[in-house]
């Protein structure tokens, strides 16, 4: 029998946040206890994107404060955690191994399960954890067949969900994410980083300030067959728009640019995912990673879902378990636990046969 609460550390170290978090599930929802995160973006921020090697070490002086901070925000201890879950991938090398190290010491000389989390996964079950207990684990049969749509600063992809843990990629980008495009851009614009927000930031000015500046960038791949992506040629388009202009890009211009940018990247994503969503008669569309955290994203895949698509449930995480967050990774973890039973989690999840793989795939 399944113990009637369960909690679960999370792990997440899988590229420039330190991430840990305690869940508990009780009643049939997914709770969540702490969230700990300690971003490097500040540090990162001065080379325009993450240095693996800055970010490794950054990730060692800081796991134990997190995990420290995490287990102490509600009181708990290592004694009450009933699993422990790390991501094993994909990410940076040098970066998972440090969260991944901190769970198997824990696991070791705690003798509890240690649960493999694709980071992947991570980002689609983010869906399922609700700060304020508002909702329960929905039925599979209600739910599933599903189309999720993954958008984050190292990938974009597009999957087929027919279960809990049955996951089947459809579509990937075949260069650049959609969020390194926006890393990228913001690069080129210098206006800072993560690309994401800052680009955000810039397209509501050109809506605020009622522009007339017209620029017209592609949309890559719209109207391909397949469930593919291609963002470098955007970023290119960017590039040479910007050399065009040289020394007299304006204040006006810089919002122009990152108002069209945003829009083909959302064009995109959303004709895309709504294709998917049509061709497997899908009940559900689940969005998760860094890039849905961006509000215009959120408003016009709803609108034109809603618009294109008849009877289906809409899933966005909340805003914070967007980007990289290791409460997602505990939940991630819940999901595979309970495919086991109990009596065999030990086995199953044995820290000792468990291994990092920087190109894991869903
Ligand atoms: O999921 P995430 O935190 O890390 C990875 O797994 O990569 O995603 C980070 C990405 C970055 O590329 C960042 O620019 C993008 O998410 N991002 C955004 C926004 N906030 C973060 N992109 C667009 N709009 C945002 N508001
Ligand atoms: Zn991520």
């Amino acid at each position: 029998m399944l113990k009637k609460n369960i909690k679960i550390l999370g792990i997440e170290t899988s590229c420039d946040e330190t991430a840990a978090a305690v869940i508990e599930i009780r009643n049939q929802k997914i709770l969540s206890k702490s969230n700990v995160i300690s971003s490097q973006v500040k540090v990162h921020a001065k080379y325009g994107g993450i240095v693996p090697e800055v970010a490794a070490r950054h990730h060692a002086e800081n796991i134990i404060f997190v995990l420290q901070e995490a287990l102490k925000s509600e009181k708990l201890d290592l004694k009450s955690i009933d699993a422990i879950a790390v991501t094993n991938g994909p990410g940076l090398i040098t970066s998972l191994i440090i969260g991944f190290e901190a769970a198997k010491t824990l696991a070791f000389l705690t003798n509890k399960p240690l649960i493999p989390v694709n980071h992947l996964a991570g980002h689609i079950y983010a869906n399922f954890i609700n700060e304020y207990s508002k909702f329960q684990i929905p039925n599979p049969s209600k739910i599933f067949p599903a189309i999720c749509l993954i958008v984050s600063g190292g990938h974009t992809e597009l999957v087929l969900m027919k279960d809990f843990e049955n996951f089947k990629k459809i579509g990937q980008t075949l260069d650049d994410a959609a969020g390194e495009c926006f890393d990228k851009v913001a690069k080129i614009l210098k206006i800072g980083y993560p690309g994401g927000p800052v680009v955000a930031a810039e397209a509501a000015k050109f809506k605020m300030q009622n522009s007339k500046v017209e620029i017209k960038f592609p949309r890559p791949m719209i109207n391909s067959d397949d469930f593919n992506f291609s963002f470098s040629g955007l970023k290119t388009a960017v590039l040479y728009k910007t050399q065009s202009l040289g020394d007299s890009i304006t204040r006006q211009m810089i919002p122009a640019i990152c108002q069209e940018t945003q829009q083909s990247i959302i064009d995109v994503l959303i004709s895309k995912t709504i294709k998917a969503a049509k061709k497997f008669k899908i009940k559900s569309i689940i969005l998760g990673g860094g890039v849905v955290a961006n509000q215009e994203l959120r408003r016009q895949f709803s609108l034109r879902a809603h618009q294109e698509l008849a009877d289906f449930k809409f899933y966005l995480p909340e805003s914070i378990f967007c980007t990289d967050n290791a409460a997602m990774v505990a939940v991630a973890g819940y999901f595979k636990l309970i495919k086991v039973l109990p009596a065999q989690w030990l086995k199953k999840f044995d820290w000792r046969k468990i291994k990092v793989d920087s190109n894991l795939e869903i």
